[in-house]
């Protein structure tokens, strides 16, 4: 499974960075707004830092606005997706950016039909939101398991990007369902290495070992 890692904050993104966990990252304009950043020059910043795909969204509600905006910010770098909303102007959008060759990341993806429909006009990433759907008490792990099996079904080659992802239990169902790739933020992904029986197990090992006497170093 890919990581994608849901922040601009720079300094998260290259810890993450260092120990191979990021094969790319996800922004949108709230996270833009929480970095306190240029939209432009943030973009860059990571595009350099990470080789993997990195989408920026775009803000137009109208297709041809939407197609503008994300030919500027696939020039960005070579590794850009375009980020477009699943309405019916961001899939025009997504076709033509697509057939252009850009890497087109379909967001706020609530149903199995919305992600048929993102297939269709060639997006390489369906981003469905989990814990959004979770926020108004839907399943949003019964539609990732939806579009995986419509995607496998046809044959789709649109990747299923698992997005909002809120908890280390969405992350681990993601993974089990076959979702392509996750995006969560850096919290979450550092949080999987936890354990309460490695905390206990290793405070045990430490207090055996300090009544050895001995030293490694
Ligand atoms: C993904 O591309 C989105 O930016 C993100 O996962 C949204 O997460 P949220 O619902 O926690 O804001």
């Amino acid at each position: 499974m890919k990581f994608f890692v849901d922040t601009a904050e720079i300094d998260a993104i290259a810890e993450l960075n260092d120990l191979g966990m990021v094969d790319g990252v996800t922004t949108n304009p709230s996270l833009i707004l929480k970095s306190g950043r240029d939209i432009m020059e943030v973009t860059r910043e990571i595009c350099e830092m990470v080789s993997g795909p990195v989408s920026a969204e775009v803000v137009a509600t109208e297709a041809d606005q939407m197609i503008a905006e994300g030919r500027k910010l696939a020039k960005i770098a070579p590794n850009i997706a375009v980020k477009v909303p699943l309405t019916w102007d961001g899939l025009k959008a997504c076709k033509v950016l697509s057939g252009e060759g850009n890497m087109v990341n379909v967001t706020l993806c609530f149903s199995a039909n919305q992600a048929l429909l993102a297939a269709k006009a060639g997006a390489t990433f369906i981003s469905p939101f989990i814990g959004r759907l979770d926020d108004i008490n839907l399943d949003g792990m019964e539609l990732i398991s939806d579009i995986r099996q419509i995607y496998d079904n046809y044959g789709y080659e649109t990747q299923i990007l698992a997005a909002s992802i809120r908890t280390v239990n969405h992350a681990y169902q993601s993974a089990m369902i076959g979702a392509d790739v996750m995006t969560a933020p850096p919290a979450v992904i550092k949080s999987m290495a936890k354990h309460v029986l490695t905390d206990k197990g290793l405070d045990a090992f430490l207090a055996d070992w300090a009544k050895t006497g001995q030293n490694i170093l």
